[in-house]
Formats: structure tokens, sequence, C-alpha cells
């Protein structure tokens, strides 16, 4: 069964790559390398044995997506195209309305063409808002994101609704990924941002080896056990493995399901770091910082649904996040270059 991972050169979806073949699909990536690289396609290669076919292409481009539909027989799609810089998009809110949302329609428009019917999304845990208590429960209501990366994320989920209402062969699992650390244990991929890290752990990996001076910790006055605030880490392995559950359940129902990807366990910044320096053996030195506009104080899953639909369930812990996070880090110090 062939299955199209769009923007499957990006960290989750590389490794979404390698999980796919692993389970015997046939995996097509669809990338415009815009933020990853080619490389990736070697690596996933050197990891699997088997090596993905790679198109090149920007999926708003419809052309270029019927012409991979034409070529191969796919079953499936799992949409990972997409922008994801917080700050930027606050910037820049058109570029990511526009790419977001455009490249979301233009697959689906394709697979309609193609009576191809099971979709899974990367989406976010940011469409609970900030005015729900933890621990998320997918039947939770969700608005109040905070940024227009989120509110594309929100808006394409209830485009997907839309969709599956409205064709009763249609089937989309809505993936509310909580958030995703570490890296595959061989070192050959990894999450590699562009410039300066937003996110935590590469933030934490990049100061480690000396690339930046000291980690900021925005926020010590939060209400939690050590003041700063508290996330659901998830190894990108058992993510990756949460898509295969994933698509595997979508080309078997009809209808949207909202699924949190998460492990349910909170972990606090500081936590993380005192975990990643036993793992590493490699001090953080850190500032304290006011809070980051648009963060919430908690944020961690209640993860019954998947277990209960897709019989998935996070396996690593966050020791095993943090080693593999160093060791990809320690491997490849300028990431993909
Ligand atoms: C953010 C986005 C989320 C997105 C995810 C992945 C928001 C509200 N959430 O999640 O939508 O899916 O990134 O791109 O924008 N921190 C520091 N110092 C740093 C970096 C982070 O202290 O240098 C803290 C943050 O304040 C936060 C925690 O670490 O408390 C996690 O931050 P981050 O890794 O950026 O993820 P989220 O903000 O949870």
């Amino acid at each position: 069964m062939s299955i199209l991972l769009t923007g499957g050169a990006g960290f989750i979806g590389s490794h979404t790559a390698v999980e796919m073949i692993n389970a015997g699909y046939d995996v097509i990536i669809a990338d415009d390398l815009s933020n990853s690289s080619e490389k990736v396609i070697d690596r996933i290669e050197i990891i699997t044995g088997v090596k993905p076919k790679f198109y090149k292409v920007d999926v708003s481009v419809k052309e270029d997506v019927r012409r991979i539909f034409e070529e191969n027989n796919i079953e499936g799609v799992i949409h990972f195209a997409g922008y994801k810089c917080v700050p930027e998009s606050t910037k820049v809110p058109l570029k990511y309305y526009r790419n977001n949302i455009d490249t979301t329609l233009t697959v689906l428009e394709v697979m309609e063409e193609n009576d191809c019917n099971a979709f899974v999304f990367s989406s976010s845990a940011t469409v609970y808002g900030d005015k729900n208590q933890v621990p998320f429960r997918e039947d939770m209501p969700t608005g109040g994101t905070t940024n227009a990366y989120g509110s594309t994320k929100l808006m394409i989920e209830n485009i997907l609704k839309d969709v599956a209402a409205a064709n009763s062969k249609f089937s989309a699992v809505l993936l509310r990924y909580f958030n995703p650390i570490g890296a595959h244990p061989s070192g050959l991929i990894g999450e590699a941002p562009d410039g300066i890290p937003n996110n935590l752990m590469p933030y934490i990996t990049q100061t480690a080896i000396g690339i930046r001076e000291c980690l900021n910790v925005f926020g010590t006055d939060y209400n939690t056990p050590d003041g700063t605030g508290v996330r659901d880490f998830i190894h990108v392995v058992d993510l990756a493995k949460g898509h295969v559950a994933a698509i595997k359940y979508a080309t078997e129902h009809t209808g949207a399901e909202a699924i949190n990807l998460g492990t349910g366990n909170g972990s606090s910044v500081l936590e993380v770091v005192h975990a990643f320096e036993k793992a590493s053996g490699v001090k953080i030195p850190v500032v304290f910082k006011d809070r980051r506009p648009g963060d919430v104080e908690y944020s961690y899953a209640c993860v019954d649904k998947a277990e209960r639909l897709l019989n998935w369930k996070a396996q690593y812990d966050l020791n095993d996040m943090c080693r593999d996070s160093w060791n990809w880090q320690e491997k490849n110090p300028k990431g993909y270059e």
C-alpha cells in the first residue's frame, strides 16, 4: 500500500517515513525542502534499507500533486507539509494562512479526484488554547489559539471535519501533537532548526554543543511545582509510530477523529534541563527570563483515546528523549549541513 507523506523530509515526517517503511508500507515523500534537506532521504535509506520515492514539489501546486497521484497508487496521505515557526507566524500571518491552508486544500482536492479517502493531519495541542484544564481531552472545546500558526491548525481541523461530514467515504485523523523531542536512536535523522531555535530541546542541545551561550528559561512564576511551564514531551519515534497506527485506522474507518499524541505526563522546563544534564553529562547554563507571550502554564494529554482507537501508547521516557536528542546533536553539530 502506497502512502504519500507531504513534508516527509521534515523532523516528524522523516521519523514517520522510517516507521512506515519498517511496518511494510511503500512510502512516497513530497517535500519542497523549504525547511528540510534532501540528505534526509539518503539517511532514511541507510536506516531502513529502502529508499523512499521522493518528489521535490510544493504540494500547493495542483499539477505536481496530480502527477504524484498519476504515477503511484496512493491509498492514503499523511499531511505534514506546513510552516511551523510560531513567532514568525505572528509577524507574517498571511504567509502562514496562504501556505498551510493552500497545501491542505490542494492535497484534499486531488485526493477527491482520485477517490483517495484516508487522511492523517499534523495538528497540535495548541488547538486547546488557554482556557481548558489539563489533562487535555479530545472532546474539550478548541479555540483561543494565540498565533497564526495555531489558528491554521484549528482551521484545517474544521475543514477536515466538514469534508468528512460531506463525504461518507472520507476518513481524517487529526493528530494533536504535544511536544515532540528526541531523535532516531541511530543519530542519522533528527530536528534541524533553521537559525535560532524557538523550541526548548533544540535550544538546550545547541547550548550543550556550544552554539548558544545559555538557555533562557521563560517564566519562573507559573503556578507549577518549580514555577516553570509544564509540557508533555514525547519521543519523536513514539510519535512516528502513532502515525503508523493512525493511517491504518484511517484506511479502516470513516469520519473525522481528533486524537492526542502525548505521553500523558507533564515535565517542567527545569525538569527537562536536569534530565538533559544527567543524560548528556553536560551542564546547561540557565538564565531566568519573563514569561514568553502566548505560553500556557500546563499542557499535557489525556492519552486514553489514542490507546482505545489506535492501540498505541508512548514507550520512551524523558531520559531516552534527552539521550537521543543529544546523540543527534553530537553526531550532527550543524544539522544536515
Ligand atoms: C510551541 C507552540 C506549539 C507548537 C510547538 C512546536 C505555542 C503556544 N506553542 O509549543 O503550537 O506546536 O511549539 O513548534 O506557541 N522554553 C524556554 N526557553 C526556550 C524555549 C522554550 O524556557 O528557549 C519553554 C517555553 O516557555 C515553554 C516550554 O519551554 O514553557 C516549551 O516550549 P516550546 O518547546 O517552544 O514548545 P511549546 O511552546 O509548548
